[in-house]
């Protein structure tokens, strides 16, 4: 058997088994990471990586390297309008880059020559009914890809494509199940406990009124500092109490929501008043902030107290994950028929065992917290026919991302 076909041969032989094996789980993490492991030997190159296409944003993320640094992984994901990689999107065609460091409409030619990157093929991964990504390939040295490679490389897209259609299905499919059993729970426990906090708050009252009561007769506020310290403890039971009150009052609004009362507002100035509020917090932890956004925004329809519930929830948020300062970053802006908020944050970011449980009610990793704030707010968006997205990269930050219908 002469070399040529003996390649030949390996190459099919490799590209049953790889079919076979990528899509033997549906975990999207492994399929994506198999992919690229594979691809990159198969067509000898030095790194290989996926980058999936996000509709809404119109953007391509990097969701899996092969062979690649750290640095290489970082980068932000790119518009698919402007980018190079975004033309294999637009145009569903393989695209063959003989040197990316020479090439202008690649963003990253810095970074290329520092992880010794030239040629490169990047071919559509055409899933069932969309294109959901472009699949890379990138060479040391110059390479001019035969019709063979770029065969043998769309062949392995439309296998991968597939593979990661189903992965993403299953996980939607296993998130939606969650959150019906989330909800479900929820409403159990809602119901359970918002009579208990009802009932508590009756003879709270009470006790709040006699405090009060005493404390008056004993004189207080005029002696605060009497030397027998019994106004004292009086003042420190009465603010216990009130902040058994307000856990109380917070703990009915999460369980017995009022609809949104929809007016149309200006969420710039919501923005302003939360700002505001968080301000002198904010300068307390030497945290800049960024406004970025244009005067001339359109009204949004929008209940404002709930909406300036969810900006609060989300900047304290924020500013307590940066305890020692950084840049909090508020940019409003509108598109594809929606008004789009987004507040990043410089914080320690979100591990990924925290991350599957954020939007739980009571999750916190605080200890002051009621680890209700991110779950309120995500009701209160949906409420509104919104959407609450939240990403992160531990140790560069986090960034909560809200949509609101026009
Ligand atoms: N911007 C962020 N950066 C890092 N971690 C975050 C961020 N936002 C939320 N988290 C994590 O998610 C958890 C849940 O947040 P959530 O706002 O629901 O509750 P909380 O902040 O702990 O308490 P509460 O908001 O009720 O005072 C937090 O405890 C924290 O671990
Ligand atoms: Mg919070």
């Amino acid at each position: 058997m002469n070399t040529l076909q003996g390649h030949l041969e390996e190459r099919l032989e490799a590209l049953f088994t790889i079919g076979a094996e990528i899509s033997s789980t549906l975990q999207l993490e492994e399929v994506l990471q198999r992919i690229v492991a594979h691809v990159r030997r198969l067509m000898a190159a030095r790194v290989s990586s996926i980058l999936l296409l996000d509709p809404e944003e119109g953007t391509l993320r990097p969701a899996a390297t092969e062979g690649a640094s750290q640095a290489y992984l970082a980068q932000p994901a790119r518009e698919v309008a402007t980018s190079l990689t975004g033309e294999v999107i637009k145009t569903g065609r393989p695209l063959y880059t003989p040197d990316v460091r020479t090439e202008t409409r690649y963003r990253v030619a810095d970074l290329a020559r520092r992880e010794g990157l030239c040629s490169l093929l990047s071919v559509p991964l055409r899933a069932r009914t969309a294109i959901i990504g472009v699949l890379n390939v990138y060479t040391t040295e110059p390479r001019c890809f035969e019709d063979s490679d770029v065969r043998l490389l769309t062949l392995l897209a439309s296998q991968s494509a597939i593979a990661i259609e189903n992965a993403t299905l299953y996980r939607e499919e296993m998130q939606a199940r969650e959150q019906l059993r989330q909800s479900e729970k929820l409403a159990a426990l809602g119901q359970l406990s918002a009579g208990l906090a009802h009932e508590l708050r009756n003879p709270l009252n009470t006790v709040l009124m006699l405090i009060y009561a005493m404390a008056q007769d004993q004189g207080y506020p005029r002696q605060r500092t009497t030397t027998n310290g019994f106004s004292d403890d009086l003042r420190i039971v009465q603010g216990e109490l009130q902040r058994i009150k307000l856990l109380l009052d917070q703990f009915l609004e999460f369980a017995r929501p009022r609809p949104p009362h929809f007016q149309r507002e200006r969420l710039q100035e919501i923005m302003e008043e939360t700002l505001l509020l968080i301000g002198p917090e904010a300068r307390g932890r030497e945290i800049v902030i960024r406004r970025d956004w244009a005067n001339t925004l359109p009204l949004a329809w929008v209940d404002g107290v709930q909406i300036k519930q969810v900006f609060l929830n989300l900047l304290l948020n924020a500013i307590q994950a940066m305890p020692h300062g950084g840049t909090l970053t508020v940019h409003i802006s509108v598109g594809g028929g929606s008004l789009r908020v987004t507040i990043a944050d410089q914080g320690d970011g979100v591990s990924p065992e925290v991350r599957a449980q954020l939007f739980d009610p009571f999750f916190t990793t605080k200890e002051e917290g009621t680890g209700l704030g991110l779950s309120i707010s995500q009701r209160i968006i949906e409420g509104h026919n919104g959407r609450l997205r939240l990403f992160s990269q531990p140790g560069v930050g986090t960034t909560v991302c809200i949509r609101l219908p026009l």
